[in-house]
C-alpha cells in the first residue's frame, strides 16, 4: 500500500511553537517562577494539562483544582493572544510545499496534533483543506507520548500502522510515533530526536521524493 502522511501541527508545519513557550513562560512567571527554553523541550508535542502538571513539578508549586482550571485558562488566552495575528507568512520553511509533494503524489495526508487550537491555526495558515483527516487534542484522551493521537489518524486515512510516516518536532511526538509502530522523520536538531529514523532541519528544499528515497 501507498505510504500516507502524518504532520504534527506545532514546530513542524507552523511557527507557534514560540508562542506556546511565550505562554507558558507569562504563566510560570506570574506563578513565582521562571521557565527556560531548555525546560520547555519537555513540554513540546504535550498536552495542556500534562504541561501544566509538567511546569508545576519544574516549580515545585501547588495549585488546588479551581486553580489548575484557571491557570489552564489563562495560559489558553494568552496563547490565542499570541496567534491572533497569524497569517501563511508563519508557515516553516519548505512545510507547504513538501505537503503538496506528498498529495501530488497521490499519498494520502494527515494531522496529529495534541492542540485543541488546531483547526483554528490550519485556518489561519490557509491549510485546512490539505488534509484527508484532521485528528487534534479534542479527538484524543492520551497525550504523546501515547501512540493514541496517530493510530487514530491513520485509522481515519484507512492507512496500516506501518504504512505511515509521521514528522515530528517534538521528544514526545517522536516517540509516540515509534509506540505506533510508524516511521518517523524527526524536524529539528539530531541530538534531540535520537529516537527518530532520522532527522531533517526542516522542509527547505525537500520533497517526500527524498525522505521516500531514505526509507527505501
Ligand atoms: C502541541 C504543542 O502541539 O499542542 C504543545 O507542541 C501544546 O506545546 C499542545 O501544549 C496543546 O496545545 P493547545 O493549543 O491545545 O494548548
Ligand atoms: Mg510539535
Amino acid at each position: 500500500m501507498k505510504p500516507a502522511c502524518i504532520f504534527d501541527l506545532d514546530g513542524v508545519i507552523v511557527d507557534t511553537a514560540k508562542y506556546h513557550y511565550l505562554a507558558w513562560k507569562r504563566l510560570a512567571n506570574s506563578l513565582g517562577f521562571d521557565f527556560t527554553e531548555h525546560d520547555n523541550e519537555q513540554l513540546k508535542g504535550v498536552s495542556r494539562i500534562e504541561s501544566l502538571k509538567l511546569i508545576l513539578r519544574l516549580g515545585d508549586k501547588q495549585l488546588d483544582a479551581e486553580e489548575f482550571e484557571a491557570a489552564l485558562v489563562r495560559k489558553n488566552a494568552c496563547y490565542l493572544e499570541y496567534i491572533q495575528q497569524i497569517g501563511p507568512e508563519e508557515i516553516l520553511p519548505g512545510a507547504a510545499a513538501f505537503l503538496n509533494s506528498a498529495r501530488a503524489q497521490g499519498m494520502k495526508v494527515a494531522l496529529g496534533s495534541a492542540s485543541k487550537n488546531a483547526v483554528l491555526i490550519l485556518e489561519r495558515i490557509q491549510l485546512l483543506d490539505q488534509f484527508d483527516a484532521i485528528v487534534d487534542g479534542n479527538k484524543v484522551s492520551k497525550a504523546k507520548p501515547d501512540p493514541e493521537v496517530f493510530l487514530k489518524a491513520a485509522e481515519e486515512l484507512g492507512v496500516a500502522a506501518s504504512d505511515c510516516i509521521v514528522f515530528e518536532d517534538a521528544v514526545a511526538g517522536v516517540l509516540a510515533a515509534r509506540h505506533a509502530g510508524m516511521k518517523v522523520v524527526g524536524i529539528g536538531a539530531a541530538n534531540v530526536l535520537d529516537q527518530a529514523h532520522f532527522v531533517l532541519p526542516n522542509f527547505a528544499g525537500l520533497s517526500i521524493t527524498d525522505v521516500l528515497a531514505k526509507f527505501a
